[in-house]
This record gives structure tokens, C-alpha cells and sequence, in this order.
């Protein structure tokens, strides 16, 4: 028998004792779940031999893309020659210290320390700790709220969960647990069909965020919290002059800046991190997934040397700094960061990532954008979106009833190509491998055409493209 058993054995079993995350645990006890096996490059085979071609690495992870061998060699070397050992009390080992100095030195320069974790959740949750810890060294016990926006996503731990903007996170969980000042989503597609301009979004959003500074005062408030682009919510780039105003305002009120670069990092946008992109210079900045290509689970929350000083204070008063997992600077997955970092930069991935990207945003504008059911595409480097509209024009969204998104992704599902539906939305999100070839886009593309044109027939049939609604093709 393959180490797998049957096929059948595993659809049961799972069904039977795993609780999934971010699944319908209902639909799961009653439906067949996919059984992925095997993988290479961008494509991925299940235990009934279909083969996919992922077009979001993963989830949005595999920057490297699948099967290299490089990454599975530095694992088992490092677990043979010391599987485990910890970093409480000034204890180390090789790999995270080597991969502390790298990560640091590719880092904006004003990134100073690295902390080890396990997820970009616990790395948010590290960065909010972080920012209360600074502020009381400091003497400001009163600043301590956190600005973050809708729709964003920084994980689902009972801190990061709380940053993110998404109902479904908090509903049912008593989310958030402390003070988030929750501000508006950047994404101007929306406010466009009010008539609004992006310049006027741009200034409605900066002064959402000083009447909120004036509103709560300064003295209150401990950080603003942002991925540079926002994955989850939606692949909501934002407007033009956004970061860089917000900016000004934030270091005018000494209010930290949290670089959420989980998904951004490790070159998803075309330069090795989102803050390059959009001239952002954090006080604190977390990553994981394309740290490791997802090989093996790491992250890391880095902070400015202003703030290390503070910490470093405080835990002269305290007699150590609290915080701290059993698997934090775990020597197994920062070897296998050491040896993706490698492949990155020998494979010229993030070079790839932004000429590939280019193709990607041309021929989604060129053959998507014009499709009945689409309103909007956008991207940079290699994440995009396509996003569904009932009209041309204007964004107005389908009834969710239909669940028009979730149809595209099952029928792209059966074409062999995987994506992704974000959460109470009709966006799908494209993230492929970071090694992806042109004529790979071309076949993403292709599948998501052939998708979007069988769920269109469908919608006309059942008559739901009608009046009101839209023209049919
Ligand atoms: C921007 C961002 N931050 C944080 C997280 C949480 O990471 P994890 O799922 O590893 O806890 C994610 C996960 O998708 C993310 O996209």
C-alpha cells in the first residue's frame, strides 16, 4: 500500500477527525475532499491523479515554487545534524543567526531585530505586544490603541484576529479584544461609482485618519497597522500618494507603523518587500510565508532600533523580555529560509516576479477585463485580482445568493486550476509561484476564461443576467 493507504481511507478519516480551518464544516462532513499528494513547479496532482496548475502558490506562499530539492536537502540535513533546540536565555543555534543577519540586511534600513515565530499571525500578535511593551518602557501607559483597516487581514490569533477588518473572523469568536480604531478600506473600484475620484478617495481616507488621531488623541493611540498590499480582503492596492501622506502623519503624532508584509514580502511585488514599492519606512514590519516558501512554517516580526532600545530597557527593568514560543528561531525552518533566500536570488525570482507580473496585468486588462461577468482586474508583481460586477460601469455587486465568485472558482476547479474566492466578496485572487513562465499565465488565464464563460451561460440560462442585472454576452 502507498504511504497514503486508499483514497478513500483518507477522505474518511478527514472527514471523520480533522476540523479544518476556514472551511463550511458542515458542507465538509458531507462532501469529498481533495487529496493533494504530489507537487512540482507550479502544479499539483491529487490522490485521483488531476492535475492543477496553482495559481496562488499555495496560500500566497510558495514563492519558489514546488519540489525543490534544495529546500528538502537543507530540512533533513539540519534535522539530522540538530532537529530542535531553543532560544530562551541567550541560547541559539547556526541557522537563525545567520538567517537574522540576511533577513535584516535585505530589510529597509531602519529594521534593526528580528523575533522568531511560527505564523504571520503570531508575528502580528508579537508586533501588537511589541508596540504595548515599547509604549510602557516609554512611560505612556495611554498609548496603546491600534489603527487598522477594514477589510484587512493580519491572522486569526485573538490579537492579530482582532486587527483583522473581516466580519467573518470576528463573528461567533467575540472579536476584537481590545481597541482597534477600524478604519475605511482603500479600495477606490468601490467609491468610484459614487463618483468619486481617486485624488478625493486619497483625501477622504487621510482625513479619516486625522479626525481619528484628533478624535481619540495622539496620547492614546500606539500604532497604524497596514499590508502594503492588502492579500485577504481583497488585492486592494491603495490610491495613488496614500502611504506617503499617511505617513507624514503618523510620525507627526509618534505613532508606529506596522508593515504587515506577510503576503507583500519576499518579492510577491516585484522588489523583495511591499515597503520598497510604496516608500514605506516602518518602525516594526512582520513576514512569514515567502520566507520559507511555505516549506516550513516560519516568521519573523523586525522592529527599528528606536524600538529596540525601548525593549531593551524594559527588560533591563523587568530581568528579561516575556515573550517567546518553544519553536521561535527553530534551526529546521530557518535553514530551509536560508536555502529558498538562496534560490530566490540565484533564480532572479523577484526580478521574474515583476516582468512576469507586467504580462499577468496586461493580459488580464487585454483578454479578462473585457468579459461580461468581470469589473475590475488589477495586480502588481505577481498578485492580482479579477473582480465580478453586475455592471460594466459601475461596481455593483451580484446578489450573493447566486455566490457568482464561488461558481467561477468550482467550475475553475474542475478545469484544473486553483484560485481563490476572498472572503464576503466576488474577488478572485492570483498569487501563482514567484518562478512562473508567460505561456504558464497564458494557461491560468485560459481556464479562468473558459470558467467565467461556463458560469456566465449558466447565469443567462437560469436567467439571471437579465435585466437589472446585465446584458448577456
Ligand atoms: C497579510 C497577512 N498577515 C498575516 C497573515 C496570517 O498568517 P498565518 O496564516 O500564517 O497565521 C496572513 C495570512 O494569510 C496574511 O495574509
Amino acid at each position: 500500500m502507498s504511504v497514503l493507504g486508499s483514497n478513500l481511507d483518507i477522505a474518511s478519516l478527514d472527514r471523520d477527525y480533522h476540523l479544518h480551518p476556514f472551511t463550511n464544516l458542515s458542507a465538509h462532513a458531507q462532501g469529498d475532499p481533495i487529496v493533494m499528494t504530489k507537487a512540482h513547479g507550479t502544479r499539483l496532482w491529487d490522490s485521483e491523479g488531476r492535475e492543477y496548475i496553482d495559481a496562488l502558490a499555495g496560500l500566497w506562499c510558495v514563492n519558489v515554487g514546488y519540489g525543490r530539492t534544495e529546500i528538502a536537502d537543507a530540512i533533513s540535513e539540519q534535522a539530522r545534524a540538530l532537529p530542535y533546540y531553543h532560544a530562551f536565555a541567550s541560547m541559539t543555534s547556526v541557522p537563525p543567526a545567520r538567517l537574522a543577519d540576511r533577513v535584516i540586511s535585505m530589510a529597509p534600513e531602519r529594521m534593526q531585530r528580528i523575533f522568531f515565530g511560527n505564523s504571520g499571525s503570531d508575528a502580528n500578535d508579537t508586533a501588537v505586544k511589541i508596540v504595548w511593551y515599547f509604549n510602557n518602557a516609554m512611560g505612556r501607559s495611554r498609548k496603546k490603541k491600534i489603527m487598522a483597516r477594514a477589510r484587512a487581514y493580519h491572522g486569526v490569533t485573538v490579537a492579530a484576529g482582532s486587527l483583522t477588518g473581516l466580519d467573518g473572523v470576528h463573528r461567533a469568536f467575540d472579536l476584537p479584544v481590545f481597541d482597534v480604531l477600524r478604519l475605511q478600506v482603500p479600495h477606490h473600484y468601490w467609491a468610484a461609482g459614487k463618483g468619486i475620484s481617486e485624488e478625493e478617495f486619497c483625501d477622504n481616507l487621510v482625513r479619516e485618519v486625522e479626525e481619528t488621531i484628533e478624535r481619540e488623541g495622539a496620547e492614546t493611540i500606539a500604532a497604524f497597522i497596514a499590508e502594503p498590499v492588502m492579500g485577504a480582503g481583497g488585492v486592494i492596492i491603495p490610491p495613488k500618494g496614500y502611504f506617503e501622506r499617511i505617513q507624514k502623519i503618523l510620525k507627526a503624532n509618534d505613532i508606529l507603523f506596522i508593515a504587515d508584509e506577510v503576503i507583500c514580502g519576499f518579492g510577491r511585488l516585484g522588489k523583495y518587500f511591499g515597503s520598497e514599492v510604496f516608500d514605506l519606512d516602518p518602525d516594526v514590519m512582520t513576514i512569514a510565508k515567502g520566507i520559507t516558501s511555505g516549506y516550513q512554517p516560519l516568521s519573523g516580526c523586525m522592529v527599528s532600533q528606536r524600538v529596540y532600545e525601548a525593549l531593551e530597557r524594559g527588560s533591563d527593568e523587568i530581568g528579561f523580555f516575556g515573550h517567546g514560543y518553544t519553536y521561535s528561531a527553530h534551526p529546521v525552518p530557518a535553514a530551509a529560509a536560508l536555502a529558498n533566500l538562496d534560490l530566490i536570488e540565484k533564480d532572479g525570482l523577484v526580478e521574474n516576479a515583476s516582468t512576469v507580473g507586467d504580462y499577468l496585468c496586461r493580459q488580464l486588462e487585454e483578454r479578462v477585463a473585457p468579459h461580461p461577468l468581470v469589473g475590475n482586474v488589477r495586480g502588481v508583481g505577481l498578485i492580482a485580482a479579477v473582480e465580478l460586477s453586475a455592471s460594466k460601469d459601475t461596481y455593483v455587486p451580484f446578489d450573493p445568493a447566486l455566490g457568482v465568485a464561488k461558481q467561477v472558482y468550482a467550475a475553475a476547479l474542475l478545469n484544473g486550476m486553483i484560485t481563490r474566492v476572498l472572503q464576503d466578496s466576488e474577488i478572485l485572487a492570483f498569487s501563482p509561484p514567484l518562478s512562473i513562465t508567460p505561456p504558464e499565465i497564458d494557461e491560468i488565464l485560459d481556464k479562468l476564461l473558459l470558467s467565467l464563460d461556463s458560469v456566465c451561460d449558466t447565469l443567462a440560462a437560469d436567467g439571471h443576467l437579465g435585466e437589472g442585472v446585465r446584458g448577456v454576452a
